[in-house]
């Protein structure tokens, strides 16, 4: 008898509650939280907020909500930086590992509390000598080394927000987040490691700094040794500036709502929002979701989320939630089709793709956080290199960042948690800081694809078009009620944040999701209804990407859709217009494809772009996008009667078949 195959081993509306083994050793194992939350949410909260987070000061008003701006834990002062590190350590858990931190040349490092204590203070310190105080922002560009995480908590300990942009953006996305947060100061490093080779960082950073105002400082950290430009009156070196620095920091005594950090996250315009985060509410509702989702038993577990903490994924998870929970953490640099050299034989091709594998083995990971892009790319590596490694440590699967197809969910239940561990399909948003809705996974009965419910004290609602609340059926998903890690607003324009979120339904807060509830009352997330991509779990704006194709000097129009991929999620198609005098051809199209590389990053280059002589437009003039997704999805083309010219999608559906698709 041949392998079963997942077709044969999936069966439409199965479902999986908690093992009896998994119940008895949970830290939840009944409604009791759900029911608490339902009684009185804000008592809830205000006891998870005393719970979890150590206060210097107590609170008194659990929420001021002055709608669209919440203020939670009001008069309580703390340091997350202090809870995070210094509480565990005066604990006596200085000697416990807070990062196993592996490079991705094989390198590592083993961090306790006590020492990542003693380099956040030195660091903080290091941060005060170059003049940086409470309020002042500073910006952060770097790989997945330690001293990220050493960065976040020393402006975390002084109360000087950080704003990370993630390695792979480009000058200009990083300079654009730099002048908007005005930053003071940057952070980088020479370069780092990705799929086997060093990259450089500094050389981009540079570009950056020359071409804005604010930044009078840049630190550098040494981590490939490569050579870079160095300017003597800006530019540090961190260790060289750590030397001499004092570990004698003592944290700064923050207010519940002094600013945390500034992420950057694509919306329908082409300007990126600086989404803001504060300091008691978000702490609160990352270490509750990160202790309660993850089932973490602290003397125990090896918990690696294996995101990248340039995104909001790695603050709340790899960061701040599990740190404040006292969590050992795997932290990994690299790609996971990147083995140890050792292991590098042969071609790249023939390299094993393994390293998660062999990571989760070395280490005894017991949760594992990873998004639906990574699953179903494991899928087609198969599953002969998992079987050859003992993953019989994992207890509990988390994914997030896109909706997983019920396919990849039941590969990872069967080949990596052995048909064992529960699956946390979490789903949330840089704007939300922290998870909402997710099964608990010693409570909820699962079902492959359904993130299921909302969170205890998180009260979401499926509403139609003109925003009554569906009971049963499908809709847009909104949160109507203020959660402690919400959004506190956008950096600099309060107007925009109304709009954004807050307009689209009265009293509401509409997070661009579709969503549909099921017979039995589970949620089905069903991706973005607006103009955001979602590209291997990130997200793209079409507007962004337009306008870097159209700053092409030979594009005189554009337009970009999602189309559905069958590993990244969605896969970026950009239909230009080419200007007079411009030819159509294969150089031409991978020029283009480029800039929009080195406007954006290299994440946000097309997969295809087809150079077109028209573009499908309504009699007013609007792009019909949706006959542009039905052509690069190859689907017969929906109702065209609105058209102006319905000879163009014929011309353009034959464009699209010429035009290479690349990587
Ligand atoms: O569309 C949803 C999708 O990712 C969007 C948020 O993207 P971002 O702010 O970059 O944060 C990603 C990591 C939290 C959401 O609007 N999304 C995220 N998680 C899920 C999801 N869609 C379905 N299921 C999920 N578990």
């Amino acid at each position: 008898m041949s392998e079963p195959t997942i077709e044969d081993y999936y069966v439409e509306d199965r479902t999986f509650p908690p093992s009896e083994t998994f119940r008895n050793n949970a830290l939840i194992a009944d409604r009791s939280l759900y029911e608490e939350a339902q009684e009185d949410r804000l008592g809830f909260w205000a006891r998870q907020a005393r719970e979890l987070v150590t206060w210097f000061e107590d609170f008194e008003t659990v929420l001021e909500w002055d709608l669209p701006f919440a203020k939670w834990f009001v008069e309580g002062k703390l340091n997350i930086s202090y809870n995070c590190l210094d509480r565990h350590v005066e604990a006596g858990r200085g000697d416990k590992i807070a990062f196993y931190w592996e490079g991705e040349p094989g390198d590592t490092r083993t961090i306790t509390y006590n020492e990542l204590l003693e380099e956040v203070s030195k660091f903080a310190n290091v941060l005060k000598s170059l003049g940086i105080t409470k309020g002042d922002r500073v910006c952060i560009y770097m790989p997945m080394i330690p001293e990220l995480p050493v960065a976040m908590l020393a402006c975390a300990r002084i109360g000087a927000p950080h704003s990370i942009v993630f390695g792979g953006f480009s000058a200009d996305s990083l300079s654009d987040r730099i002048d908007d947060a005005d930053a003071k100061l940057l952070i980088t490093s020479d370069g780092g490691y990705r799929r086997g080779e060093p990259f450089p960082l500094k050389d981009t950073a540079d570009a950056s700094v020359a071409a804005t105002s604010t930044v009078e400082n840049v630190i550098v950290v040494q981590r490939t040794g490569q050579n870079v430009e160095w300017d003597q009156t800006t530019d540090h070196w961190y260790h060289e500036l750590m030397e001499s620095a004092s570990s004698d920091c003592p944290p700064e005594h923050l207010n519940s709502e002094d600013l945390l950090y500034l992420l950057y996250t694509s919306g329908t315009t082409a300007k990126p929002k600086g989404i803001m985060h504060t300091t008691g509410g978000y702490l609160t509702q990352v270490a509750f979701t990160h202790k309660y989702i993850f089932d973490l038993q602290p003397d125990s577990d090896v918990y690696w989320c294996a995101a990248d903490i340039g995104w909001v994924t790695g603050h709340s998870y790899i960061v701040y939630g599990p740190l404040a929970n006292g969590a050992t953490s795997v932290m990994y640099e690299g790609t996971p089709d990147t083995p140890r050299p050792e292991f590098r034989t042969g071609d790249r091709a023939e390299w094993p793709k393994d390293r998660l594998w062999d990571i989760v083995q070395r280490y005894g990971v017991t949760q594992l956080y990873t998004a639906p892009t990574a699953i179903r790319t494991f899928m087609k590596w198969g599953a002969q290199e998992v079987e050859q490694h003992d993953l019989s440590s994992l207890r509990v699967l988390g994914t997030v960042g896109e909706p997983i197809n019920p396919e990849a969910w039941m590969w990872y239940h069967k080949n990596i948690g052995g048909e064992r561990c529960p699956i946390v399909d979490t789903w949330w948003q840089t704007e939300t800081g922290g998870h909402m809705i997710t099964p608990m996974p010693g409570v909820t009965t699962t079902k492959p694809g359904s993130a299921t419910h909302a969170i205890p004290g998180v009260v979401v609602e499926v509403v139609d078009d003109a925003g009554n609340k569906v009971e049963r059926g499908g809709g847009y998903l909104t949160i109507t009620e203020p959660w402690p890690s919400m959004l506190r607003g956008i950096w600099g324009d309060p107007e925009r944040y109304k709009e954004t979120y807050w307009s689209e339904y009265p009293d509401r807060y509409f997070a661009g999701d579709g969503a549909k509830i099921d017979d039995d009352g589970y949620l089905w997330l069903l991706g973005r209804v607006d103009d955001v991509m979602n590209v291997s779990g990130h997200r793209i704006s079409t507007t962004e990407v337009e306008s870097a194709l159209v700053d092409h000097s030979s594009v005189a129009e554009a337009a970009v859709v999602g189309a559905t991929d069958d590993t990244t999620g969605q896969a970026i198609v950009g239909y230009c217009i080419l200007r007079g005098g411009n030819e159509p051809s294969d150089e031409l199209r991978e020029e283009i494809r480029q800039h929009v590389a080195t406007k954006l990053g290299a994440i946000a280059r097309p997969k295809a772009v087809v150079l077109v002589p028209d573009l499908p437009k309504t009699r007013s003039g609007k792009i019909m996008r949706r006959l542009l997704r039905d052509v690069a999805e190859g689907r017969k083309l929906g109702d065209t009667t609105t058209l102006a010219d319905e000879s163009v999608v014929d011309e353009i559906r034959d464009r699209a078949a010429e035009a290479p698709q690349e990587d």
